[in-house]
């Protein structure tokens, strides 16, 4: 490894290298400069203004506004009722499992809920490529394989059955809570035999197969539900739920009077009630052609090249499973233009070359580095096998991953900042979760910064980070659940004995 140090000098209106090469330890190659003004102006399309991100809101609103209205497959924000209507009061309690599935990884977690305190135990097993795009039976297999495993390194076989809270997060159509259809797979999945199916009786299946283990699914939850339900378990205000992790995704509570597709429902207690939590599917925003007005020749490299084209193009622009790629398709594309790497495209053509972690470690080269070194830049670059890099091009690879993850950052922010607006509560708090979330140097502050010029009135609102809002939360679901059904049982038994 070379030990090279570049220290470009910064534009400091823009961030875009000037041609100017200071103190180096090595020369870097010497390659005809560029005039700064050209990948800027190339660039451009990455810039969101206020007023595009404003449209973004409105565009989005009026989406979501056709999915709470109807359940017909062609609507593209599908705003899916979750059938949770009360957050968690604090006095849940007792034992309950948890699988968590909606990456490349499948977590199996045994919680105990204990006023305010939680233990978990837990197993993180990995999800094979083979059997993400294998087939529904091989999937469901795999999960109850690794259900038994778990269960029997923890000694709960024998146990009396745990009531299980299953956060499966992708696209589902539920008709109660431990019911729900996969709409469509997301995030690289594609196991067949899945999509239009109830994914708790797959599961129920899988476990019949193995004849080893016994489970009670009490409730089915979107990882968004999971994140809500364990950040109001902290603070009751908690109202939103939001991932930007491999997806992304919101759930929020809704007036019942607004979601026209549930007109007449009423719940197990035969009560209707006043709100219910709406997983939202942004993901999906735009699949309409809402987003067409902005989405650039990159973006629809990045959503060709993918598994599902066509489908989830807002979260394409966003979470993490798009966010390197957007930004390597960019870097091949400068590069072909002649304004990269002295004009070599090849090491920055190899498709998924360019992580998301790398814009991360990129924009934190930016931020941290006062001296502009670019050093963490540079061994990237070169780790992936560009050749001829230059202090400007360290340079300028900063400046296309932060034009990245801003705009990502900015089109979370007009997600958020659109249902704030339309829950119009006073004092909302979002509960937010996900490896990019988590991870990005920049991005919490730059969406918080952004949701706050974004919304109207006097809403004040406050971003929390959940803490393992799909463990946790999944527990929690379960146990509001547990709750409610003893409290009916109760109501029932006392009244079965005034009755006599
Ligand atoms: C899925 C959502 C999920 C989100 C975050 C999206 O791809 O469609 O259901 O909540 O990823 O995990």
């Amino acid at each position: 490894m070379s030990s090279i140090v570049c220290h470009p000098i910064l534009d400091s209106q823009n961030g875009i290298a000037t041609d100017a090469v200071i103190k180096k330890q090595r020369p870097p190659p010497l390659v005809l400069s560029r005039p700064k003004d050209l990948i800027q102006e190339a660039c451009q399309r990455l810039v969101l203004s206020d007023q595009q991100l404003r449209r973004i809101m409105q565009s989005m609103e009026k989406s979501m506004e056709q999915g709470l209205a109807t359940s017909t497959k062609k609507v593209a924000v599908k705003m899916l009722p979750t059938y949770v209507d009360s957050v968690p009061n604090g006095t849940e309690s007792g034992d309950f499992l948890a699988l968590d599935l909606g990456g490349t990884n499948f977590r199996v977690l045994h919680i105990k809920l204990q006023g305010k305190e939680t233990k978990m135990t837990g197993k993180i097993f990995r999800v094979p490529e083979s059997i993400m795009r294998g087939t529904g039976e091989a999937l469901f297999d795999h999960i109850a394989g690794c259900m038994a495993k778990f269960m029997g390194e923890n000694d709960l076989k024998d146990a009396q059955k745990l009531p299980l809270g299953f956060t499966f997060s992708f696209p589902c159509e539920q008709e109660g809570l431990t019911k729900g259809k996969l709409v469509t797979w997301t995030k690289g999945f594609k196991a067949s035999g899945v999509e239009g199916v109830d994914v708790v009786t797959l599961l129920h299946e899988a476990c019949h197969r193995r004849k080893d283990i016994d489970i009670d699914v009490v409730a089915l939850l979107n990882d968004t539900v999971g994140t809500l339900m364990a950040c109001a378990f902290q603070e009751n205000s908690c109202q939103i739920g939001v991932i930007v992790g491999t997806g992304t995704n919101a759930c929020y509570m809704e007036r019942l009077d607004r979601i026209p597709k549930l007109a007449g429902y009423v719940d197990e207690h035969g009560v209707t009630p006043e709100e219910m939590i709406i997983n939202t599917e942004w993901g999906a925003f735009g699949d309409d052609g809402a987003l067409d007005f902005l989405r650039t020749e990159w973006d629809e490299v990045v959503d060709r090249e993918s598994i599902n084209p066509g489908q989830h193009l807002y979260e394409k622009m966003i979470s993490g499973m798009y966010m390197g790629e957007c930004a390597r398709v960019v870097l091949e594309d400068l590069a072909k233009q002649g304004l990269l790497f002295g004009g070599n495209s090849d090491a920055i053509s190899v498709p998924h070359c360019f992580p998301t972690k790398f814009v991360s470690e990129i924009d934190s080269d930016l931020l941290e580095d006062d001296d502009r070194t670019f050093q963490k830049t540079y061994q990237i670059l070169e780790d992936i096998g560009v050749e001829m890099i230059t202090a400007n091009d360290c340079a300028n690879v900063a400046y296309v991953c932060s034009l990245i993850s801003t705009r990502a950052a900015h089109l979370t922010a007009a997600g958020i900042a659109m249902l704030l607006n339309r829950m119009n509560k006073k004092h909302v708090t979002v509960g937010v979760d996900g490896s990019v979330y988590r991870f990005h140097p920049t991005y919490p502050t730059l969406l918080d910064a952004k949701i706050g010029e974004l919304i109207v009135g006097d809403i004040e609102y406050k971003l929390m980070l959940s803490e393992d809002g799909s463990g946790r939360g999944a527990a929690l679901v379960a146990a509001v659940a547990t709750r409610l059904k003893e409290e009916k049982l109760a109501a029932s038994l006392s009244s079965s004995s005034s009755n006599q």
